[in-house]
């Protein structure tokens, strides 16, 4: 397995977490999980369901409160931070929730203008009508404007999510399963998709998914999670390799599961 820190010379990682440990009860979930994410990286997260993929990466944003370990992000050590500055490193890490999480009795456009209302200094000079149309036509959909989302496809759902993501043009990305519930054509447009704007924006991105074309399609680089740790971590490739028997039954488990 290669280590991160051999892809990228001398860079230094956006997001550092180290031995990350996350209870409910009896139930240990996280049991000392650790990542390193560098600027222009597509790493994702592969787990099982139920193995701690969303905990993870709320416990990265404290939307959840770890029990130990460290967070850093873009070199601040988030579990100390003031909620002000936790704030502002947030506007710098765009979170899409798994499903759309769209807000229901608002139109696309309210959808759009509701982070740029929470965070103005993030519009960076543009009027907020021109930025949400911008943002719109950059995923395509920019005549659902007034549209409600009851009104849109599970594939435009998701679209309007990203570009709700995008509008704060966040350094990090953060996707829980961005494929999850759409048909395989609707969800290879939406990975196609966030790789576009992530080569247009420069973002980089953490992707959490139990989607193995999804893997295998976005990712420069695997990490599993299993057994509450980063089990395992190299390209898709690499890993579809691997000779060590968790990793194969993992992804043989996967493959069935997916494909019958
Ligand atoms: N708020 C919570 N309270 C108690 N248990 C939780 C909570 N959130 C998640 N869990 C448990 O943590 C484990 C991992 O959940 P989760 O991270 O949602 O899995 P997934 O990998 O499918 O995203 C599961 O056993 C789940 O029941
Ligand atoms: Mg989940």
């Amino acid at each position: 397995m290669m280590e991160a820190n051999e892809h990228s010379s001398g860079q230094k990682p956006l997001i550092e977490i180290r031995e990350l440990t996350k209870s409910f009860g009896n139930n240990q979930v996280l049991c000392g999980f650790n990542l390193q994410l560098f600027p222009g990286e597509n790493v994702v997260i592969l787990g099982k369901s139920g193995s701690g993929k969303s905990v993870l990466i709320k416990c990265l944003i404290r939307l959840m409160e770890p029990d130990s370990g460290e967070i850093t992000i873009l070199g601040k050590s988030v579990i100390h931070l003031d909620q002000k500055t936790l704030d502002q490193v947030r506007t710098e890490v765009g979170f899409l929730f798994q499903g759309s999480a769209l807000y229901d009795s608002m139109t696309v456009r309210e959808n759009l203008r509701f982070p740029l209302r929470r965070h103005p200094e993030r519009k960076r000079g543009q009027e907020e009508e021109e930025l949400i149309h911008q943002t719109l036509r950059s995923v395509g959909l920019e005549d659902a404007i007034d549209l409600m989302p009851a009104e849109l496809s599970g594939g435009m759902k998701r679209r309007v999510a990203l570009a709700r993501t995008l509008i704060l043009r966040p350094k990090i990305i953060l996707y829980d399963e961005p494929t999850t519930g759409l048909d395989p054509i609707t969800s290879n447009e939406i990975i196609q998709l966030i790789l576009q704007l992530q080569k247009e924006l420069g973002t980089t991105s953490l992707i959490i998914t139990h989607d193995m074309d999804c893997a295998r399609v976005i990712s420069n680089r695997v990490i599993i999670l299993f057994d509450g740790i980063n089990y395992a971590e190299g390209t898709y490739d690499e890993l579809s390799r691997s000779q060590d028997p968790k990793v194969r039954a993992f992804f043989k488990d996967i493959n069935e599961r997916l494909h019958g």
